[in-house]
């Protein structure tokens, strides 16, 4: 062998965040930093009604107005037929409203104006006569007889219901439910929740009059598929649109879809022949754009006398806003929702579930989750928890003696989805060690005597991330593989070009420590680039933690393409047979003379200067990857609560978490991942709350009212790690972006619930604030 000398930033190595150079000093580009010649600014006004009749639209004032040079209307877009828009659900969303609105916030105009005060002060000035309807804000007030039409405009359409779905398999369910020893139910809420990446979404639209290339600078988590939808929605030539997203600040599936400002700044554009940049204000981001959740679940757990599962009935009904735009694949009507059986052996299975159209914001998008996975882990997490209060057994052992082994992978759910690898009990006992249980149980009914409130919560949860298999993954058919260009320069560098997008993720990193391991060259001389779609290999972007699963799947396959390739050049340059080259981290030399050998640098410079005869020049390649299958991360998430009986305050005294995300590539850019998810996991669970009063106003519009967690708020997090690779994926790993989120919310509720639930509190729905906690405890006296 080869003596190794050290090659930076090999898998598993810690190295620092390239992008953090330009982050930490102020110097990321973000969308609102991009000035163009002879720019305009749009503002869009939005509808103060959750569900109104549009009656006469006045634009005279506005029009008038200095700098104004454009307000356009529904009926303008209309003209040019694109006053609606398909959505991802293969729904239509209004672009501008032309007959009805159908949520607060809903885009009514847009003033175009030479700047951006210009255009706001000029937005005010428009004049909307509305005639009032009444409002549907939930699902059952969706369902109720007589309850307001909201899609009117559909032909077809009599109510309010999208869609029914299901999956699994009734009548064995049933029949394992008849034989049950014991059924326990929980009903919950997982409420409307926003994802609120710090930076909000906008674009700039530049449609060049001559050329009649649109350049469109764009906050998207996936540029490629959004030119095609552009190209498919508008009937401009795909080559001539570029969609550019540059630094972004924070997505979390809220910058996956297409919103209506996308729309008009690009008509305008093009009608005007300048620039029209538009960037949305923090309660604009809150009140229109892809919020997140919003199911209502009701789960029955059928049990033997041994404790043992045997069965899962789960129902739900999703609040899906006034049009079905949900981000997610095409076949799959409630997400993944389906994925809920969780970590547990369960024979048999039936989910359903039933959309409804509300007056409230679309969107339903995967905030930090995989379509749905996250509803799904919340309620059998709880159910379990609850099931192992009413079974009066410990929760680590009800889950210990249900879970799947780790001999029965690939294991095939109840659901029909293959899970990949997974090893349950090793998580849950090095999370359940690096906690001191056993102690800490004790502690817990000492306290209880005392009089004092307290509990352990526990989920153990299981994710499914990397959509996925083209043959079960589209989305509006666009098959959802992923890609990577790699390019060797004479002098050894590279660059690498994917088709997924980091908002923040630290892919610049990562990604070229794939490469790195791969094909020897250090990370620090590899540059990853993302975002362009005229610079970049096709892919459908970065959500439901997908990057790693697939694009950094063919990230690691076209570095061994170009790996054969450079043996074949190395064989050349060594005299010897190709049979005969051995390859160790960047340097190739003939089997049993390590001493002997070229470095990849070398053998780069040789694919341009002296190659074996027959051999193409160069040393580059893209590979798209379509993954076999899922990979399916996994954890052990314990959280300890004491709880103030005079205020209903919890405190969270510890909280570890054990994650299982397969090989890491760079374990620092894992645990951040992981920290941020938490802290998420913990907004949502006691904080963040997007609700609605009965006639639709939103009470979630700003950060005085959707509260997000600050380092102040924030616990402590202690984390552990087990690894058990992604046999299918080239490298080992699987997705970990949204594992923490996923899995936290249902560890925070389930402290609060042990802690409360020997008083018979079943269940409090999120955010946990004092005031229903304090509720919940005088309700059943416990409280001071
Ligand atoms: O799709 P997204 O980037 O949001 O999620 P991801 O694929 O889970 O990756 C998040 C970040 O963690 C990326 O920089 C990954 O390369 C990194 N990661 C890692 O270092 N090791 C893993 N096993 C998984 C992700």
């Amino acid at each position: 062998m080869a003596t190794a000398t050290h090659l930076h930033g090999r898998i598993g190595e810690s190295i620092k965040r390239k992008e953090d150079a330009r982050f930490l000093r102020g110097k990321g580009n973000y969308l609102d930093d991009f000035v163009l010649p002879n720019m305009l600014h749009m503002a869009i006004l939005r509808s103060p009604h959750a569900h109104a009749r549009i009656k006469t639209i006045d634009t005279s004032a506005a029009g008038a107005m200095p700098g104004v040079i454009a307000v356009v209307t529904g009926e303008l877009m209309a003209q040019h037929k694109l006053a609606w828009m398909p959505t991802l659900s293969g729904d239509t969303q209004a672009v501008l409203a032309t007959d009805k609105v159908r949520f607060q916030g809903q885009e009514v105009a847009a003033v175009i104006a030479e700047t951006k005060y210009q255009a706001e002060d000029a937005r005010e000035a428009i004049i909307v006569d509305y005639e009032v309807l009444p409002a549907v804000t939930s699902p059952d007030g969706a369902k109720t007889a007589g309850a307001p039409l909201i899609r009117d405009e559909k032909e077809g359409q009599k109510d309010n219901h999208i869609y029914h779905w299901e999956s699994g398999n009734q009548a064995t369910t049933q029949a394992a439910f008849a034989k049950a020893h014991k059924v326990v139910r929980l009903h919950t809420f997982y409420p409307r929740c926003h994802p609120a990446p710090l930076e909000t979404c906008g674009c700039i639209a530049d449609v060049n009059g001559a050329t009649g290339k649109a350049t469109i600078y764009m906050t998207s988590q996936a540029p490629h598929a959004i030119r095609t939808v552009f190209a498919l929605v508008t009937g401009l030539p795909e080559q001539q649109i570029r969609i550019i997203s540059p630094d972004i600040g924070g997505g979390f599936g809220n910058k996956v879809p297409v919103y209506p400002g996308y729309v008009v700044a690009t008509a305008a554009s093009l009608l005007i022949g300048r620039p029209v940049k538009w960037v949305e204000d923090r309660t604009e981001n809150l009140i229109s754009t892809g919020f997140a959740r919003d199911y209502h679940m009701t789960g029955d757990l059928a049990v033997d006398k041994d404790g043992k599962m045997l069965a899962l009935r789960v129902h739900l009904d999703s609040d899906n806003g006034a049009f079905f735009s949900d981000a997610q694949p095409s076949k799959f009507k409630a997400g993944l929702f389906h994925i809920v059986t969780g970590s547990y052996d369960i024979p048999t299975a039936h989910v359903t579930a039933d959309g409804y159209y509300t007056n409230k914001a679309p969107g339903g998008v995967a905030y930090r989750c995989s379509f749905r996975v996250t509803e799904a882990s919340y309620l059998i997490e709880r159910l379990v928890t609850n099931a192992a209060i009413e079974l009066g057994i410990d929760q680590a052992e009800f889950r210990k003696r249900n879970f799947i082994q780790p001999e029965q992978f690939p294991y095939t759910s109840a659901t029909g989805w293959v899970y990949d690898s997974g090893d349950y009990p090793k998580a849950m006992d090095v999370a359940l060690k690096q906690l001191g249980y056993d102690e800490l149980k004790k502690d817990v009914e000492a306290r209880r005597k005392k009089g004092e409130v307290t509990g352990i919560g526990i989920a153990s949860f299981t994710e499914v991330v990397g959509a996925g298999h083209g043959a079960d993954f589209d989305i509006l058919g666009l098959r959802m593989f992923d890609s990577a260009e790699l390019r060797v320069h004479p002098t050894g560098k590279a660059m690498l070009r994917m088709g997924v997008k980091s908002q923040g993720q630290g892919h610049e990193t990562t990604f070229a420590q794939i490469v790195t391991e791969e094909l020897g060259i250090p990370a620090a001389d590899i540059e990853v680039q993302e975002g362009d779609t005229d610079n970049t290999p096709y892919g459908l972007g970065t959500y439901a933690s997908r990057s790693t699963p697939v694009g950094g799947a063919a990230t690691a396959m076209v570095s061994r393409k170009l790996r054969d390739k450079a043996k074949k050049i190395a064989a050349h340059l060594l005299e010897a047979s190709e049979a005969d080259i051995e390859f160790d981290h960047g340097k190739f030399f003939v089997r049993g003379s390590p001493s002997k050998s070229k470095t990849i640098q070398d053998v780069a410079f040789a694919a341009y200067t002296n190659l074996p005869d027959g051999l193409e020049a160069g040393l580059e390649g893209v590979t798209y990857y379509d993954p076999p299958n899922m990979t399916f991360p996994f954890g052990t998430y314990l959280v300890v609560v004491d709880i103030d009986r005079g205020t209903g305050q919890v405190k969270v005294r510890r909280m570890v978490a054990v994650d299982d995300c397969g090989v890491r590539i760079n374990p620092m850019v894992v645990e951040g991942q992981i920290h941020g998810g938490l802290t998420e996991g913990f907004g949502i669970a006691f904080m963040e709350l997007i609700t609605f009063d009965e006639e639709g106003n939103c009470l979630g519009s700003n950060f005085t009212d959707y509260l997000l967690p600050t380092s102040w708020e924030t616990p402590k997090f202690e984390m552990g790690e087990t690894v058990t690779p992604s046999p299918h994926h080239p490298i080992g790993a699987k997705g970990v972006g949204e594992s923490a989120t996923v899995g936290s919310p249902a560890a925070f509720v389930n402290a609060v619930i042990d802690a409360v639930g020997h008083l018979g509190i079943k269940n409090i729905d999120m955010p946990v604030t004092s005031d229903k906690v304090w509720e919940a405890l005088n309700k059943v006296g416990a409280a001071e």
